[in-house]
């Protein structure tokens, strides 16, 4: 779409609803990257924060309307990757074509929307490197040194920075790198080190002289401060970057070493350093240039047009002062009009259970473990955004991860658009109904229809201010702030009621359901993009773009059933993955290779046509009376009630006191699991468990006061063949069996449940789980 038409159509709705818009920041192209990762190693779920963020906003860009062009690549000169050859006894070049591949897969898998995944071993990239050190160099930032510099004996070598460790000079921690101190931060020069050792042959290093180029940071100072003044504040940058970047400056820029004695990486173009390469933090970050310059010949449209460009950065804080001062500083230098740092995303640091992931050390989920856990790549996507660690350090856990998914993704948004789809698919046969008029929206023709639309349109003017800024997990958390709001009016309208007592009411609830569901596959888009184009399939293919939100064009056609969108995370798969990840990668695969010599036990697959069966011939559920019911007197939550099961009175203990007064189940017909393994509740024996459906807002008996006590139900389909009685089961058992409610009815797999030929329904919870 052309971006002036979507801007306008915007633009109207902003009219239309009379928003101000204030924080539209500008209409320029949006050129986006996300941090290069090093080549020498696979991502973990903490690294591809950046990369998935970063996809984000492009995706929101691009429905929005805006010129969008989002590159990143592989990060592959340096000293790590060279060592790591070497170990590997292959060449730089093989390794970072290896793992460029790897990276490349994992990335597709997450379904990242890069116009250009590049790499810096290119020649456009040593091209562009090349000329803006020979621009620095004729600008006279460039200053040529002498230094003394530490060389391994043994080795024969310039040890590079991170192969000397030492005592950092600033904070004493005795084990800091040679190029930054991993305890207090601070940037060092490995010949700062108190009491240096070589990691690489543990040697202590000698002293030797060498000549090396430095960028002189002091001089661009100026110009930085000017651009910074203003950068800082047009770009809205997060306060710890503004603060971060002061720091810098205030403790004084130094003049920093741009050249090292390796192999691997850019010559250096001066005769005299024919020998020496460019350090890769020159390099990296000129690789978002010449990424884009493989991509287009057109590549100075994007990256020398500040006039027509804004340039937004995603990355982790700790890359924060490389692209604040360092960048800026190369291209500041170089004299020429390049696109600069418009706004910048860094994120806090995702942490692993009780601690850190680690790449060096193989601790949490990578990219390849990800893929391989059979838990689809937009679920991932949800954990990552509802969690993204934005302005404080966050915690990824398997527990948090389950909870999330199921009560969120699933209880909240895949259960509006499942309950609304259904119904529509089901009672007015995939027809959208008709919209209200105003005057019946006014006079409340359902609870809530008069503020509807600006509830929801005041909703998505603040999650499109918030995506303006990346503010991307404040965006996302309100998408589920509205799909929840969705389920309210589901539920306070009641339309399987209404349906038949109030027609109208009934169809105007469903009429803006539909399209409050299509809005919500528009806000998604950017985020869960296959769930959004999933829904956007069950509302007949409706198309998705920003200026379609918050008014219901272009209509809607014929709604398919909708299928369900995702599967609960069941607690042995989450244990299962907890303790498949658990420990460092090496211990993984020390465990794996024992298995392996181990025959594996046989695992049964149920296929979801096998369900219903398999229900049928486990589970024995019965009609029950309830004919007295009493409150627990050790649990404030729990009723202990006798039933009458025809032939037997039993005792069970339910749950219900926070949702049922006792009128409401006293001498009503209720359904029992009859042939459950008993069980002391708060010490009182349960000889059964009733059942009932429930979703993230309510819960819900099953009823089924046509039926007599005693009547056994049966399974659509198997109902002939199955023993009157069955042999007890345990609690896990029943619940490994997806029995549902899916549009007020309760079924096992699509096989509806049914006593004495009737359907089981539900009243309250159209569309939960049933237990
Ligand atoms: O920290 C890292 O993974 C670096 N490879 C990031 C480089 S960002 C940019 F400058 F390329
Ligand atoms: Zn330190």
């Amino acid at each position: 779409m052309d971006r002036r038409d979507a801007k306008s159509a915007y633009l109207d709705i902003v009219r239309v609803c009379s928003y101000s818009y204030p924080l539209m920041n500008d209409t320029k192209k949006r050129l986006i990257t996300s941090a290069l990762p090093y080549v020498n190693n696979i991502p973990h779920l903490g690294n591809l924060i950046q990369v998935l963020s970063a996809d984000v906003f492009a995706r929101y860009c691009r429905l929005q309307g805006y010129e969008t062009l989002y590159v990143c690549g592989t990060d592959e000169y340096g000293t790590a990757t060279e060592t790591r050859a070497l170990e590997e006894g292959i060449t730089p070049k093989e390794l970072c074509d290896r793992y460029h591949k790897m990276h490349t897969d994992i990335y597709r898998w997450f379904n990242i929307s890069f116009d250009k995944f590049g790499r810096t071993s290119t020649p456009e990239h040593t091209q562009i490197t090349q000329g803006i050190f020979l621009d620095l160099y004729n600008n006279g930032f460039i200053n040529e040194r002498t230094i003394q510099q530490l060389y391994s004996e043994k080795s024969k070598m310039f040890l590079a920075d991170r192969y000397v460790r030492g005592t950092c000079p600033n904070c004493g921690y005795v084990d800091a790198r040679g190029d930054q101190c991993e305890n207090c931060g601070k940037l060092l020069d490995p010949s700062e080190l108190i009491d240096p050792r070589s990691i690489i042959d543990d040697s202590r290093p000698v002293m030797r002289e060498t000549s090396h180029l430095y960028i002189d940071l002091p001089a661009v100072l100026p110009k930085l401060q000017q651009w910074m003044q203003e950068a800082s504040v047009r770009g809205n940058w997060a306060r710890n970057a503004v603060q971060m970047t002061q720091a810098w400056i205030r403790d004084g820029l130094k003049e920093r070493s741009i050249t090292r004695d390796l192999k691997w990486g850019i010559p250096v173009p001066l005769e005299q350093y024919h020998d020496k390469v460019f350090y890769v933090w020159f390099d990296a970050p000129i690789g978002y240039i010449s990424i884009t310059a493989s991509l287009t010949s057109e590549w100075e449209r994007w990256w020398k047009n500040p006039e027509e460009v804004s340039l937004f950065q995603f990355l982790g804080k700790d890359n924060i002062p490389f692209h604040t001062v360092v960048f800026p500083c190369s291209l500041l230098g170089s004299g020429r009009n390049w696109t600069m740092l418009h706004h910048m995303s860094s994120t806090e640091y995702l942490n692993y259970e009780s601690g850190k992931f680690s790449k060096s050390k193989g601790v949490g989920v990578f990219g390849n473990d990800v893929m391989d856990t059979g838990i689809p790549a937009d679920v991932w996507r949800f954990y990552v955004y509802y969690n993204r660690p934005e302005t404080s350090d966050t915690v990824f856990t398997w527990s948090d991860f389950q909870e999330k998914t199921n009560g969120e993704l699933i209880g909240n948004l895949s259960n509006l658009v499942n309950r609304t789809l259904t119904f529509v698919s089901r009672y007015y046969n995939g027809e959208v109904p008709e919209a209200p008029t105003d005057e019946a929206r006014q006079s409340e023709i359902y609870p809530g229809s008069g503020s509807f639309w600006q509830d929801v349109r005041d909703a998505e003017k603040e999650i499109t201010d918030l995506l303006e800024w990346a503010g991307l997990r404040d965006a996302f958390r309100k998408i589920f702030f509205l799909s929840s709001y969705g389920n309210r009016i589901f539920q306070a309208a009641e339309p399987w009621k209404m349906r038949t007592e109030r027609p109208e009411s009934a169809g105007a609830v469903l009429h803006d359901l539909v399209y409050l569901v299509r809005d919500l596959a528009i806000l998604i888009a950017p985020y869960i993009p296959e769930t959004s184009a999933r829904i956007a399939r069950f509302l007949g293919d409706t198309p998705i773009g920003w200026n379609l939100l918050g008014n219901d064009n272009p209509k809607i056609g014929r709604i398919a059933a909708p299928e369900i969108l995702f599967r609960l995370l069941e607690n042995d798969e989450i244990e299962r993955l907890r303790t498949r990840f658990s420990g460092t990668q090496a211990e993984r695969r020390d465990a794996a290779a024992k298995l392996e010599s181990t025959p594996a036990p046989a695992v049964e697959v149920i296929s979801e046509t096998e369900l219903p069966a398999r229900f049928a011939a486990q589970v024995e559920l019965r009609v029950a009376r309830i004919t007295s019911i009493e409150r627990h007197p050790k649990a404030d939550k729990l009723y202990i009630e006798s039933i009458d099961l025809g032939s037997e009175q039993r005792t069970i203990v339910s749950g219900l006191v926070p949702h049922y007064s006792e009128e409401e189940l006293l001498g009503h017909n209720i359904i029992v699991v009859a042939n459950l393994k008993p069980a002391k509740l708060r010490g009182v024996e349960s000889q059964g468990m009733l059942l009932a459906a429930s979703d993230s807002t309510a819960v819900d008996v099953i009823f089924a006061d046509f039926a007599e006590p005693g009547t056994r139900i049966t399974v659509q389909g198997n109902e002939t063949g199955i023993a009157d009685s069955l042999p007890e089961i345990d609690i896990d058992t029943f619940f490994s069996l997806p029995i549902r409610a899916e549009g007020g009815r309760v079924a096992v797999a699509k096989a509806e449940l049914q006593a004495a030929g009737t359907t089981l329904t539900t009243r309250r919870v159209a569309d939960g789980k049933v237990g």
